[in-house]
């Protein structure tokens, strides 16, 4: 079974001196029934024309997109207008109607499929209570948070009870506990209404909360597609592999992260991340990294996260030791199915 189904998607822009730019250069991707999907890549890799493409907001020049079955370029005018009624759409900036209540912007979509007043009102307060809204009918969208915004456009997307919401960067305007709030909610409304979810992101933060599988977009292609956890512990492209590097660093406490150097240096040390699936134990690991390979090590860190519904240990080592012997150790660590990442150098305090 396959909710949104992308075949060779080509998109082109023509700028006023003619020349073109192409945007997406032969997307091939699937998404299952109930999967929130990630798609993430750098600024103009071509996320937003993507979803563009896949609401029916922008025509694409070549290929196909085929949701619940149905594809968007084989269907007439009135058909496409039914077919993004299927569609729900969220976006960094809320695009919320300021003249409106909190009560007239859900209830807005249903107003426009013609919906008798009476099953608007029963509708509007199932979403509000839904997305933590209730009491806040009558409130403009001046008056609300953030938070409560994108609230107020999520209740407002699934009015119309959508296969599939698409997110277009909808936490990026929020700080990080808002963001974890909302994408809680986006969790929820997956779980509970089985809601088909694709989002685009430059956040791994938000791929690592909520998404079973994502997609890095780069200059218009896809470079590479995997299951989260996977792509966690195996990550195949220099790009997959700068994006968990990067946010790795984002994660370092600070007073580390003002330690760290990027190059090798006289007495400084590698700085290894650790990441292993669940409970692997790993006092043995280090145990028998310092018996068998003769590496020094100094543990900085070692805790427990959350890569979606799954538990992660994460250990930040200092390794000291011959260039051979850091070798065998890393491979040890990566048959015993335990990824390591070297962040960078840091001056050995042990
Ligand atoms: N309407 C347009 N006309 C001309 N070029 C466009 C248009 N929209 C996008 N582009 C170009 O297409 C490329 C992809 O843009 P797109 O907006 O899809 O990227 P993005 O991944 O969403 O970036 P961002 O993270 O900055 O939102 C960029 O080079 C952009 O400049
Ligand atoms: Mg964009």
């Amino acid at each position: 079974m396959i909710m949104i189904e992308l075949r060779e998607l080509h998109k082109q822009y023509s700028l006023p001196d003619h020349t073109a730019i192409e945007a997406l250069k032969g997307i091939n991707l699937t998404v299952k029934p109930g999967e929130i999907f990630g798609i993430i890549g750098e600024s103009g890799a071509g996320k937003s024309s993507l979803i563009r493409c896949v609401n029916g907001l922008e025509t694409p020049n070549a290929g196909q997109v085929i949701i619940n079955g149905q594809d968007l370029m084989q269907l007439n005018k009135p058909q496409l207008r039914q077919m993004r009624r299927n569609i729900g759409m969220i976006f960094q900036h809320f695009n919320l109607l300021s003249s409106r209540t909190v009560y007239e912007n859900i209830a807005f979509p249903l107003e426009l499929t013609k919906t008798p007043p009476a099953v608007i009102a029963k509708k509007v307060d199932e979403l509000m209570a839904l997305t933590g809204l209730s009491g806040h009918q009558h409130h403009y969208t001046h008056e609300l948070s953030g938070g409560q915004k994108q609230r107020v456009a999520i209740a407002r997307a699934l009015a119309n009870q959508p296969l599939v919401l698409l997110s277009d960067e909808a936490t990026s305007a929020l700080d990080p506990e808002t963001t974890h709030q909302i994408l809680q909610l986006l969790k929820k409304i997956n779980a509970e209404l089985g809601l088909t979810i694709l989002l685009i992101t430059h956040e791994m933060g938000v791929i690592k909360e909520i998404c079973h599988r994502l997609a890095i977009l780069e200059h218009g292609n896809i470079i590479e597609e995997a299951h989260v956890l996977d792509f966690f512990n195996r990550p195949q492209t220099n790009t997959a592999k700068r994006f968990i590097r990067d946010f790795s660093l984002h994660e370092l406490p600070e007073h580390l992260r003002a330690r760290l150097i990027d190059k090798k240096i006289e007495g400084a040390v590698p700085l290894w991340r650790l990441s292993f699936l669940g409970d692997a134990a790993e006092s043995p690991l280090v145990t028998h990294l310092i018996r068998h390979f003769s590496l020094s090590l100094n543990i900085l860190q070692a805790r427990i996260e959350r890569i979606r519904d799954k538990t992660v240990g994460v250990m930040l080592l200092e390794v000291e030791g011959q260039p051979e012997d850091l070798l065998s150790g890393k491979q040890y660590l990566n048959e015993k199915e335990v990824h390591v990442e070297e962040i960078g150098y840091v001056q050995f305090a042990a």
